[in-house]
């Protein structure tokens, strides 16, 4: 089926939304839509959008604006929005700003040829009814923008941790798995296409469950299916809840020698004051248990976080209180936020959004000051040491040059050798920035 209609996705947010445009590209092309090479080739712009602060959204805004200035010179250029602002935001941008012909949302994707058509009839189409069960299990993504050597795989969808400073519950709906075995089998697909890194991707891992005829399996039990596809796949997994990450986690990852040895656990606060207000479900003291529990069972274990500054109430003692446990850690990365009110969220609700700008940013100044320095610190132990590395690509900086990362996700960069893109090279390290290892390849 072909309809020489060429679509192009610009995409916002997290790993999920660009594993969701794969998904997205391929329902597409399915039904006889091309892939554009660049944005200006084509005929439909999808752009797959965020909710999570409101300057992405703010970005997103702008963008549509310039499509609209776009679409004035070209009038059968057609504008669709896809992802988490689709629901909220569909009235404003659709309707009072014309900036768009058509809306889908996360669940809807299915429903996008169906969409087109209707705007094809001269009407603007709408779909962002969230689902129970939608997980694109049986949908094969177009790798997009892909090194041939990593991939994100979808295992679940929606959230339902309710975390009061966060959108997605509402965006994205319901928490629910995908079915193990085709997530398996997309690893499988993708090792025999060269690919060498996949990273298992949902809003809390941790939950992850799916009935299947002798029981029901969980995301140890997931993890050690998926390691199993080949030792030569290095599997990777975002995001994990502090309160759900269990020994029995650790214990696969520390057993397999393809699991890599890297956890993200979003911390986003220090101090137990605000940890409650947040609603994470746990405090300081069980988020140190587990660190000990990190470094016991998987020595070595890098540990990355995120962190929100400035949320609702938070005191100069709150915010000392997150500094320290950064140091107590000696995270090895962290994304760092400021916090941004969300409509339709708890906080929004019932709390104040009553620390003074001028306050988040300055305390989100030292929160990343700190994390140049822990990074810096923790990079420089590296030096002396030998590390495998699975090489993505050539180094942004020089000709000469390769970049891969280790178990541990640190990226290092070194003198090509004879291996390229998604083979395993040993790296002896020989210096280090806060955010890059220099090695060379003895092996
Ligand atoms: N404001 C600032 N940061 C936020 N995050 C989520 N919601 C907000 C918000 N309202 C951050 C959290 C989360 C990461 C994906 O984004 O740290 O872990
Ligand atoms: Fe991803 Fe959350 Fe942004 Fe949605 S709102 S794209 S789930 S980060």
């Amino acid at each position: 089926m072909e309809n020489n209609k060429k679509i192009y996705i610009e995409t916002y947010g997290c790993q999920m939304n660009f594993s969701d445009s794969e998904i997205v590209a391929s329902i597409l092309k399915e039904n006889g839509y091309e892939y554009a090479e660049n944005l200006m080739s084509a005929d439909i712009i999808f752009v797959n959008t965020c909710s999570i602060r409101e300057n992405a959204e703010d970005r997103v805004r702008k963008r549509l604006q310039y499509f609209k200035s776009l679409r004035k010179k070209r009038p059968e250029l057609l504008i669709g929005l896809l992802g988490c602002m689709a629901d909220r935001t569909k009235t404003a941008l659709m309707e009072e700003e014309q900036l768009l012909d058509l809306v889908a949302g996360p669940d809807s994707y299915r429903h996008l040829p169906r969409l087109l058509a209707e705007v094809g009839t001269g009407r603007r189409a709408i779909d962002t009814i969230l689902s129970m069960d939608e997980t694109y299990a049986d949908i094969t993504p177009v790798r997009l923008d892909s090194n041939g050597v990593s991939a994100f795989i979808s295992i679940m969808r929606g959230c339902e941790n309710y975390c009061s400073y966060c959108v997605v519950p509402s965006t994205r709906g319901q928490e629910r798995s995908r079915d193990a075995a085709s997530i398996v089998r997309e690893t499988n697909d993708l090792f025999e296409k060269g690919y060498r890194e996949v990273t298992l991707l949902g809003q809390n891992v941790n939950s992850y469950s799916w009935k299947s005829g002798n029981g029901t399996i969980t995301f140890p039990d997931l993890l050690g299916q998926v390691a199993a596809v080949s030792p030569l796949m290095r599997i990777r997994f975002a995001t994990s809840h502090p309160k759900d990450i269990s020994n029995e986690l650790l214990e696969t990852i520390a057993r397999n020698h393809n699991l890599c040895k890297a956890i993200h656990l979003p911390v986003q606060s220090g101090s137990n004051h605000v940890l409650n207000l947040m609603n994470r479900k746990y405090t300081r003291e069980d988020y140190q248990e587990r660190i000990r529990s990190i470094r016991q069972i998987i020595p070595g274990c890098t540990i990355s976080t995120d962190i929100i500054s400035g949320f609702c109430d938070e005191t100069e003692e709150d915010h000392r209180d997150t500094l320290s446990l950064m140091q107590w850690v000696g995270y090895d990365a962290a994304f760092m936020f400021k916090y941004s009110e969300r409509p339709q969220t708890l906080a929004a609700d019932t709390l104040s959004d009553n620390v003074p700008e001028d306050v988040k940013d300055r305390r989100l100044t030292e929160i990343i000051d700190l994390q140049q320095q822990l990074s810096l610190t923790n990079n420089q132990k590296d030096i002396g040491k030998e590390f495998e590395i699975l090489i993505e690509g050539r180094s942004k900086r020089s000709e000469n040059q390769y970049f891969g990362r280790n178990t541990h996700n640190k990226v290092a960069v070194f003198n090509k050798t004879d291996a390229g893109p998604g083979e395993y090279v040993t790296v002896k390290i020989t210096g280090a920035t806060s955010a890059t290892l220099l090695g060379d390849v003895v092996l």
